[in-house]
């Protein structure tokens, strides 16, 4: 599984390439570019890339489950990534770091889902901040790489081979059913035991379902969230 890598110098983004191609292309295809001219985030957002790792994976299977898939590919990057440095998810699937008593965001993930009558595939884009030197000023107080962090450079397409390696063992996992990839989010996340404000109201974060929501409560009425984000401004110590 995902054995099968095919490198751009560039490309408007490696997840529109497997969008715009899947069909003829087979699955567990990886793709990965060294600059993207049209990179996407979640939520429509830009993804500007400096000497970072870029790539996408597509999925054929047909998967029971999807918005799960999201959190077992977070979990593989912690994994992957604790050999250099302590990462933290940011549910759903931001990776976040931490340097001088704040979080900064080191690896994004865009999970996207081709569909018509029935689920088509799944894209899986994931962008890692890797040897980028310095951010630009809307950045620098949220982003950080590998080389910010720890003053190495790093070869991105070893870091690529490790985490093929984690993921592929994981999704082999998730597909028998195994949800350990959930205890990874849990004792990773940076959320849990947080509180937030939202409207005025104090948000608390209780915990991540086996659905993949996360489960927050107010005033002590507890409900799930599916997807959307949680702004970290608004985030402070919770008991
Ligand atoms: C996020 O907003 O956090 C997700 C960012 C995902 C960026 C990656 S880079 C490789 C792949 N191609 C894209 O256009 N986006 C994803």
């Amino acid at each position: 599984m995902f054995k099968n890598v095919k490198y751009f110098d560039v490309v408007p983004s490696t997840n529109q390439y497997l969008k715009e191609n899947y069909k003829s292309l087979a699955n567990y295809l990886v793709v990965s570019a060294d600059k993207q001219t049209s990179g996407r985030g979640r939520l429509g957002r830009v993804w500007n890339d400096g000497d970072d790792l870029l790539f996408s994976i597509l999925i054929k299977d047909k998967i029971a489950n999807p918005s799960c898939l999201s959190l077992v590919v977070g979990s593989a990057l912690v994994k992957a990534l604790e050999k250099y440095i302590k990462p933290l998810i940011k549910w759903p699937n931001d990776i976040l770091v931490e340097k001088e008593g704040k979080l900064y965001k080191i690896a994004g993930i865009l999970l996207e889902a081709v569909t018509y009558s029935e689920l088509e595939c799944i894209i899986i884009g994931i962008g890692l901040n890797v040897n980028t030197d310095a951010f630009s000023d809307d950045l620098k107080d949220k982003a950080m790489s590998l080389k910010m962090l720890t003053n190495h450079k790093y070869n991105k397409q070893e870091l690529l081979k490790e985490f093929l390696t984690v993921f592929s063992q994981d999704y082999h996992e998730y597909l028998r059913g195994n949800s350990d990839y959930l205890e990874i989010q849990r004792s990773k996340s940076c959320l849990i035991g947080k509180s937030f404000k939202q409207d005025d109201k104090d948000v608390k974060v209780i915990d991540i379902l086996e659905n993949g929501n996360i489960l927050l409560e107010v005033n002590g009425i507890q409900f799930e969230k599916s997807s959307g984000e949680i702004t970290l401004q608004n985030v402070y110590k919770g008991v």
